[in-house]
């Protein structure tokens, strides 16, 4: 398959907005990552999104929507925390999990009777979804397991050849996913963090915000472990190299660094270091996908990465990406 690149034009955007109405694949722009958009309620389109990502069959997809009357066609729910969500945040990046119409095919949901739901703050996005005609199922659109993809050229390495087009956007503002919320219950839960933190969540629901379990819990302890939001459960963004996290103070963990980058060299080995400074979360998550896939693309054998503080909202959501990059391989200083 020839793939497609595409500006931001709006002749470009049409043509992509068409491809997508007839059952194609394009990969877009958002705030967040790039996203792998499909008809939302076309099986058959979403069935080739799964077989493009070499993404297993029951990790559910986000459906994005541009107005928030293209809701109510996905979900009978009147839930008033809905609203004051998507007054306050929408567009932006926090996805809502509620419970899904019929209409909606199974393999967009991976078999629950749920479906997650947001509107993207990116105006390509949103031209893109209402030129279509209809909602639009993406994950984020790289090979399955490795780092989400940033900017379009990080697209256009894993999906060149197996999609029908890329828009290129751009690099996208926020650098990870969307938070997750599930409102299908009495307590409002993160299935997984992001930008939005449960601290701001809490202040426009008037409500106690909870984390899932996994979120919290020790990886090596199973009954801990039992993930609500599929996606939580693979192995994820890994680079290609072997990556270690440090944790500590500050100047143990550059120390500890500084001490195995110098032996791993001294064995013949390159070695990538990612630090991000102390309080520079936002930064640190615009810029966390990107590191890894440069370091991947200079061909290192080991990547070092500092922890961050996990207090903050935002150094949470990035310490969640960081320790899975890393298969939770971690070194105390
Ligand atoms: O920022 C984002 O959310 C990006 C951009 C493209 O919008 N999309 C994204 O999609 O990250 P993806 O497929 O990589 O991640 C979707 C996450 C997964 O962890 C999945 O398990 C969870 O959302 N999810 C989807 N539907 C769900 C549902 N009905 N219940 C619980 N979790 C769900
Ligand atoms: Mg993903």
């Amino acid at each position: 398959m020839i793939t497609e690149h595409l500006t931001t034009s709006r002749d470009d955007i049409e043509k992509a907005a068409k491809i997508i109405a007839a059952g194609g694949l394009v990969a877009f722009p958002t705030e967040t990552v790039y996203g792998l958009g499909a008809d939302a309620l076309n099986e058959k389109a979403v069935a080739s999104v799964y077989e493009a990502k070499g993404r297993p069959s029951d990790n559910p997809m986000i459906v994005h929507i541009a107005k928030r009357e293209d809701l109510d066609k996905l979900t009978p729910d009147r839930d008033p925390r809905i609203d004051k969500i998507a007054d306050s945040i929408w567009p932006g990046p926090l996805t809502i999990v509620v419970s899904k119409r019929p209409e909606i095919p199974e393999r967009t949901t991976g078999g629950l009777d749920t479906v997650a739901v947001r509107m993207p703050d990116s105006e390509t996005a949103l031209q893109l979804i209402e030129m279509a005609g209809c909602p639009i199922a993406a994950p984020s659109a790289n090979l399955s397991g490795s780092p989400s993809p940033t900017r379009a050229r990080d697209v256009a390495a894993d999906m060149d050849g197996r999609i029908d087009a890329i828009i290129y956007g751009g690099d996208c503002r926020v650098g990870i996913e969307s938070t997750v919320l599930d409102l299908t219950g009495a307590k409002a839960t993160i299935l997984r963090p992001g930008y939005i933190t449960a601290d701001a969540l809490e202040e426009i629901l008037g409500e106690d915000v909870e984390y899932d379990r996994a979120l919290k819990g020790d990886p090596a302890n199973e009954a801990d472990f039992k993930p609500r939001s599929p996606g939580m459960k693979y192995k994820h963004y890994a680079p290609k190299a072997e990556m270690i996290v440090i944790k500590g103070r500050r100047e143990d963990v550059a120390d500890e660094i500084e001490r195995r980058k110098k032996f791993a060299e001294e064995e013949g080995k390159k070695v990538g270091v990612i630090q991000f400074g102390e309080e520079a979360f936002a930064e640190a998550a615009h810029d966390f996908f990107s590191r890894l896939r440069d370091l991947d693309a200079q061909g290192v054998d080991l990547i070092l990465a500092g922890a961050l503080s996990d207090e903050d909202g935002v150094g949470f959501a990035v310490m969640n990406r960081m320790l899975k990059s890393a298969g939770y391989n971690v070194i105390r200083v």
